[in-house]
């Protein structure tokens, strides 16, 4: 059964955010696993528990803590979701992209999505930071569209194009963001899975063919919902950890949150950069 959130619904959940929030924020930042340090740097912050908000998915992975904050970040009044959902937590995908519909309510014009990812792509190494240039939406081609019932018209229309996922404007300020930092900017196709086992060695080679660079279990569809309601999307990967295709390592949630330890200070110079570009 597809579990349906209604515009009520999302109105009620904007309208909570907004009254106990002074910020009207442009852009909005979500934050992967171990990447949360960044919401920790937005100047005169104003935090809002998640648990205050109706209807709003709560986070139980270790690694995640379910907070807004709103404020300044480098001359751009940001709004940060620390502690997305994930739909192997249970949630409907309706549920794990609720945020992204009350950040449209808000009027927030742009996504930047941030996540931790397995590297496909075999010159990729853990705490390299990766440019996502497309997606491949292995869950929606399974029957998990975020989209499936019915179609919310407010927001945008029932078969939203989806040629330009990421905007080629925000990733060209990336790259420029990324070289002025010194930093080296991966790029590549993010494959997003359902989890939360991770993936087989003949599931990895499978992706490698299909084309992906990286594989994670969120964000794709953030970026659905967020296009369909026509907001301009960046995204990131941090990677923290080698595909094992061969089946000789095996992955381990710890490993995922450490190698944020040395993405974070990159995804926020790069970030950074971006907005301050804005
Ligand atoms: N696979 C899926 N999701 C992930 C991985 C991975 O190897 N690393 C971090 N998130």
């Amino acid at each position: 059964m597809t579990t349906i959130i209604s515009l009520t619904q999302i109105d009620d959940a904007a309208e909570a955010v907004r009254v106990r929030m002074q910020a009207r924020p442009r852009v909005a930042l979500v934050l992967g696993s171990g990447l949360n340090a960044l919401a920790d740097s937005v100047q005169d912050a104003e935090i809002i528990p998640v648990q205050e908000i109706p209807h709003w998915p709560l986070s139980t992975v270790f690694g995640h803590s379910g907070r807004l904050v709103s404020g300044e970040l480098e001359g751009q009044v940001v709004f940060v979701l620390q502690g997305r959902v994930h739909y192997y937590e249970g949630y409907a995908m309706a549920q794990v992209t609720l945020p992204v519909r009350v950040m449209q309510r808000l009027g927030i014009e742009i996504l930047i999505v941030t996540n931790a990812a397995g590297g496909i792509n075999p010159e990729f190494i853990p705490g390299d930071l990766m440019l996502i240039t497309d997606h491949l939406n292995l869950a929606g081609m399974a029957g998990l569209n975020p989209l499936i019932g019915p179609n919310l018209e407010d927001f945008g229309p029932r078969f939203p194009d989806m040629s330009q996922a990421y905007d080629r404007g925000l990733a060209e300020r990336a790259r420029r963001a990324a070289s002025e930092a010194g930093i080296t900017l991966r790029e590549g196709v993010y494959a997003g899975l359902s989890g939360p086992s991770f993936e087989t060695p003949a599931d990895l080679r499978f992706l490698r063919v299909a084309g992906a660079d990286a594989v994670g279990m969120s964000t794709v569809p953030e970026v659905t919902v967020a296009r369909h309601g026509g907001m301009r999307v960046l995204g990131f990967s941090g990677i923290s950890n080698k595909a094992n295709l061969d089946g000789s390592t095996v992955t381990t949630h710890a490993e995922v949150i450490e190698a944020g330890r040395v993405i974070t200070p990159k995804m926020e110079s790069v970030i950074r950069g971006v907005l301050k570009s804005l």
